[in-house]
Order: C-alpha cells, then structure tokens, then sequence
C-alpha cells in the first residue's frame, strides 16, 4: 500500500533505493572471508571442485554473466555460464568436480530448479544457490547456500535482487580463491574492506537521479536503444537493456562494444540511443575508439562515465560521471543509473512500471 511506499510513486523506484541497505543487511555478519559463509561443508567442497557451472535465467542469468569475470579472474577458476532452459534440454559433458551454482531471486523458478535437479542427474552432488528466499525449493535442494537480505522485492524488474545476488557471487569468489591459495589474507582484507564501502558508495550514485532523469526524458520517444559494454561490464549492458525493455517496452540491445562492427554498427543512426558503460578499467581506450565508431554514424552517446575517465559531454555525446571508480566491484554501482533509466523512463511512458504486460514476478512453470 501506500505507506509502504514512503515517498516513491512505484515500488520498483523504492526497491532501487534501498540497495545500499540490501547490500549492508547481505554483507551483515561478514566477519571475514571463508568458506562456512555458504555452509559447514563448503570448505571440504571447495576444495573438491575445479570448475563452477552457472544455472540460472533473467537477470539472476546476468549476475552469473558478470560473475564468471571474478570467478576466472579472481579465484582463477574455470566457470561456465547456462541459461536454465538451454541447459536442462541440451547434452552436455558431466564433470562431477564442478560447483553446480543456481542463482534465483525467488528460489522457485521451474527451469532453474529443473536444470538444478538435471546437473545432480548427471552425477554433479557439489551444489550451491545465491538466493533471496531462504525457505524456498532451491535452498532446500542445495547443498550450500547464501542467502542475500535484498528483502521482499515486488516489482517485476529485478533490481535490488541483482545487487545483492552480485555481492554474494563476489564473496563467492573470494572464498573459492581462498580456499585454492590464490587471494593472500592481505587481499582479502582489502576486497572486504571495499565491499563494507558499497552501501556509501550506491548512496553516491543514487543521488545521480535527476540527471538520469534527464536522459529519461530523451530516451521516452525512442522506439530502440543500444548498450555497450566490455569484459566485466557487457553483463551490465545486458541488464541495462534488459530492464528497459522489460518495462518501457523500447526495443533494446546490449552488445559487447568491441563486437560492433560486426552487425550492429548498421542499425546505428541519430534516432538510436547508445547507452555506453565506460569504467575506468584497462579497456577504456579501446571503449573510446568504439565510442567514436558511434559518433562517426551520427549516433548519439550516452556514456556513465568513471570519475577518471576524461570522457567529456560533448554534441553528441552526454556523459554522466560517476562518483568514483571502483574496480571489480565496479559493475555493482554501474548498473544502478541504468535501472534508473529504465524506470524514468517508463515513467514518461506511462507504462505500468511495477507490472510489465506479459511477465510475472516469478515463473514457476516452464
Ligand atoms: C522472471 C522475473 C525476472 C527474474 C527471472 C528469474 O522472469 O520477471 O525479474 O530475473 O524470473 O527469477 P529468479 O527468481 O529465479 O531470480
């Protein structure tokens, strides 16, 4: 009801505010990195696999997507990322030394928990869920588990769901790489010590809402839209185009950047949004000449840029900074303006924000 909502006009705006409190309640309790953070037996686990086997679909799917970035950089682990559905049709080569993890914000998702019990089919007994509900199927049906404490979300776009199933998936990582040697208590430290930063750091970006409004506001009669990113930041495109299609109904695409002049560089016209997440991070340079590729088509950009970057507004290009660059927890704060976008956007639209035509909340049947 309306009181529930405080301030905001749809539950997914509030939802979206209350991640740095999500991200806090999830990190509650964390005193330091180990393995028992996702159960008694994850250590002897742990130690037993030698690759990770993602499950899981919508945006759950993209958390995995970014996930596997942390997993093969960070813990240096072998991981794979599945679609639910694709996997449990699909033959596949069994490696019982795998870490089957699902992630799912209900924990009932009927094609995550049918490729869950397909993968233990195959023989794969080392299972692990990222999951928002603690009594659900999924949690019952691993063998470990984190629970994160995004809370009750209502709206059908995900968002802080999102957030938090990313800080779990971090910790994850940190723990696998733990436990294989690879991350010296030193690291450690500092990884915690970012992350206990997080909540302030969200606070930042979310005080970049009128700006994005301001984007919104040009984005309301555009019928497509395109998202750009790189490495660990192309799951972010991905779900920034996923949410505006979700609930603005404008046909959006995310791309790999570098992968833009092999198709979609023909689609690029002024009409066309080019939503670019641009971190400071080691493909910068290279984002910027795919930035130019844009600019040289007439297409107009729409970059969040890092407080470093040097990335200026200019015609055609309007920028949005950052607050501060935040290494590999940095797609955690770019997806936030992206989810903001989405909403104003809709917003000017008039859809229905907290619920899509055609989609539910939850999908337990196939
Ligand atoms: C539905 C929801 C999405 C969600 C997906 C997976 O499609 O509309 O927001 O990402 O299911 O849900 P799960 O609960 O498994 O994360």
């Amino acid at each position: 009801g309306a009181a529930e909502l405080g301030p905001y006009r749809h539950y997914m705006q509030k939802e979206i505010f209350e991640q740095p409190r999500a991200i806090a309640d999830t990190l509650e309790g964390v005193q330091a990195i180990v393995p028992e953070l996702f159960g008694d037996t994850a250590f002897k686990v742990f130690q037993e696999i030698d690759s990770v086997l993602v499950l899981a679909c919508g945006t759950s799917y993209y958390s995995g997507c970014a996930a596997k970035y942390w997993l093969e950089g960070i813990a240096k682990i072998p991981t794979q990322v599945e679609i639910a559905s694709e996997y449990r049709y699909r033959e596949s080569v069994p490696n019982p030394r795998t870490l089957v993890v699902t992630i799912s914000q209900s924990g009932e998702t009927a094609d995550t928990l049918a490729a869950l019990r397909h993968a233990r089919s195959l023989g794969m007994e080392h299972t692990l869920t990222i999951c928002n509900v603690s009594t659900s199927a999924m949690v019952r049906e691993c063998k470990l588990a984190y629970i994160t404490r995004a809370g009750a979300e209502i709206g059908v776009a995900s968002t802080k769901a999102f957030t938090t199933q990313l800080a779990g998936l971090f910790l994850l990582t940190l723990s696998l790489a733990e436990t294989k040697g690879r991350l010296t208590e030193t690291q450690a430290a500092e990884h915690l010590q970012a992350m206990r930063h997080l909540p302030a750091a969200l606070s930042a970006v979310l005080a970049l809402e009128p700006q994005v409004i301001g984007w919104a506001e040009q984005f309301a009669n555009k019928e497509n839209a395109l998202f750009l990113g790189r490495g660990l930041h192309y799951p972010i495109a991905m779900e920034g185009a996923l949410k505006l299609k979700e609930i603005t109904y404008i046909h959006a695409e995310a791309y790999a950047a570098g992968e833009l002049k092999h198709g979609p560089l023909a689609l690029v016209t002024s009409s066309m949004p080019v939503v670019t997440v641009a971190p400071n991070d080691a493909l910068l340079e290279k984002l910027k000449s795919n930035m130019q590729e844009v600019r040289a088509r007439g297409g107009v950009l729409y970059v969040l840029a890092d407080a470093d970057t040097r990335i200026e507004s200019e015609d055609g290009i309007n920028v949005i900074r950052m607050p501060e660059h935040y290494g590999p927890l940095s797609p955690l704060l770019h997806v936030v303006p992206l989810q903001l976008l989405a909403y104003h956007t809709a917003c000017a639209r008039g859809t229905d924000v907290d619920k899509p035509r055609n989609l539910a909340k939850s999908v337990t049947v196939e």
